[in-house]
């Protein structure tokens, strides 16, 4: 059911520190930042070959990121996305498997403006899992 890998996502303390380390230490080419203030995060893309890095900062104060950052204060992958061709197919799929979708269970409009929904990291091998409908 899952396709591509679309990106891993790392929380980071500093936005632009974290743009300076992909940027110039390792040399990728990194999007501008894009608040996202319907999700609390700022978020910068570096893309790669084969999938890209979402570089995700706080953004105000009910940020969903805030709490990770308070258990992993150097940053720390937060989640992986993976493609789907049918959002809610997919999560109907999941649902009846058992799987525990965040939120209202409806898919929400992504950092690139496609349908996403998250499911529950403990139903996923301790890892917060993003679909994003390709
Ligand atoms: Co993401």
């Amino acid at each position: 059911m899952i396709g591509r890998l679309n990106h891993v996502a790392i929380a980071v303390p500093d936005l632009d520190a974290a743009i300076a380390t992909y940027r110039d230490t390792l040399g990728a080419e990194v999007s501008a930042a894009e608040p996202q203030p319907e999700h609390g995060v700022n978020t910068v893309f570096v893309v790669l070959p084969n999938t890209k890095v979402e570089l995700l900062g706080v953004l105000g104060e009910d940020s969903p990121i805030a709490k990770f950052l308070e258990r992993n204060p150097d940053g720390g992958i937060h989640h992986l996305c993976y493609e789907v061709e049918d959002i809610r197919a997919a999560r109907d799929r999941l649902v009846t498997a058992g799987a525990r979708v965040l939120g209202s269970g409806e898919p929400r409009i992504g950092a690139h403006g496609k349908p996403v929904l998250f499911l529950h990291p403990k139903d996923f091998l301790g890892t917060l899992v993003e679909l994003e409908q390709a």
